[in-house]
């Protein structure tokens, strides 16, 4: 990925936005995050945003607020960033992974509804690579079990559900904005969305150690506040994201149209759905060979997730042993991530789709 190139031309800007904030004394929890919140709550179209200071703490708390803690079962994916899995253990409570959907490589619906036991407080599909899981069945199931739904929505702000955002279904959402996802700070930030104002006042109480005041503590929180910096950079680019998002999709159109599915197994969006490619994850039953031929010539690429939570040491005392999740697995042996940020030329892209037209040619 190449994250600059995006807001090379915005960068004066930016400098001049931090400059302001350098001025103005204001660096915590100031007039940007407030601003930000109500600004990401309307593009969102639903639910009130509470800004902390990353997305795995957003998971965290989102679980806390909604009461999730040891003892309690969440029915999650393996094939997704540590920090899903981790949030749900740092509560004291049991992640319970069920499989995916081979062509989404999100959580399965039906896996993760025969994963419901009468511990299961919430269940935590992931819009994983920038696709929104399959919400609709997921809220259906939620409110059948009468458990929490909760996005974990790091990758995949502006991405689309039968028209509605993703972040728009769960009881809590959240958003990483790490440098690197498809709407980035420039350090740590993230948001919790809650569906509720309750939900959402339970949140700024937690990521400010449990008080509304600094003087009367309601209970134990934390301390994950969002910097007026960072609130003031997410604002110049929020009305970017969906530009940035649009020429990922347009990439991945011309990773097509270039004739890259004659070689691998490409990336698929299933109907209704838009998604915004936050990273291009393609298949290959050859893929550590594929790495390999396409490292010789040049091009970059990257396995994510290769070792799928289930089958980490430390979840070893949870029981699972390979082949427990069979498509999990099998996604995490063939995937593989090439070049996609928003600035890809075609040129660029005729070079990845050469050098794995070489590879396949060699494996042939
Ligand atoms: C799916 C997923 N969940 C959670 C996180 C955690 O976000 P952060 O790095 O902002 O803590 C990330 C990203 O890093 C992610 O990709």
């Amino acid at each position: 990925m190449d994250i600059r190139g995006q807001y090379e031309q915005l960068l004066p800007e930016i400098k001049q936005l931090v400059g302001d904030v350098i001025d103005s004394g204001r660096f915590i929890l100031g007039p940007n995050v407030r601003a930000l919140e109500e600004e990401v709550a309307e593009s969102v179209g639903f639910g009130h945003a509470v800004a902390v200071a990353n997305g795995t703490d957003a998971l965290e708390l989102g679980l806390q607020a909604l009461g999730i803690g040891p003892g309690d079962e969440v029915v999650t994916t393996a094939y997704t960033f540590f920090a899903t899995a981790e949030a749900i253990a740092r509560r004291g409570a049991t992640p319970v992974f069920a499989d995916i959907d081979p062509v989404t490589l999100c959580l399965d619906p039906e896996a993760a509804e025969a994963a419901v036991s009468e511990r299961t407080r919430a269940v935590m599909p992931v819009h994983i690579f920038g696709q929104p899981a399959d919400l609709g069945a997921f809220r259906e199931l939620a409110d059948r079990h009468g458990i929490a739904l909760i996005e974990d929505a790091a990758q995949a702000f502006g991405a689309g559900y039968e028209g509605y955002r993703a972040g728009s279904y769960g009881d809590v959402a959240t958003f990483s904005f790490f440098p690197t996802k498809n709407f980035p700070a420039m350090g740590d930030a993230g948001m919790a969305m809650a569906a509720t104002q309750e939900i959402a006042e339970r949140l700024r109480l937690l990521r400010f150690h449990g008080s509304r005041d600094k003087r009367t503590f309601a209970q134990i929180g934390v301390n994950s506040r969002l910097d007026e910096m960072q609130a003031a950079i997410l604002r110049r680019f929020l009305p970017e994201v969906d530009g940035w998002n649009q020429a990922r999709r347009d990439a991945a159109a011309r990773y097509r149209e270039l004739g890259l599915g004659d070689h691998v197994a490409l990336p698929a969006e299933a109907p209704g759905r838009t998604h915004i490619y936050h990273l291009y994850v393609v298949r290959s039953p050859d893929r550590d060979h594929l790495q390999r031929r396409l490292k010789d010539a040049g091009v970059a690429s990257a396995v994510y997730y290769g070792e799928p939570h289930h089958l980490q040491p430390v979840f070893q005392s949870l029981g699972y042993r390979p082949g427990s999740l069979p498509e999990t697995e099998a996604a995490a042996r063939e995937g593989l991530a090439l070049p996609m940020f928003p600035t890809i030329t075609e040129e660029q892209q005729l070079e990845v789709v050469g050098a794995v037209r070489g590879a396949a040619s060699a494996a042939a």
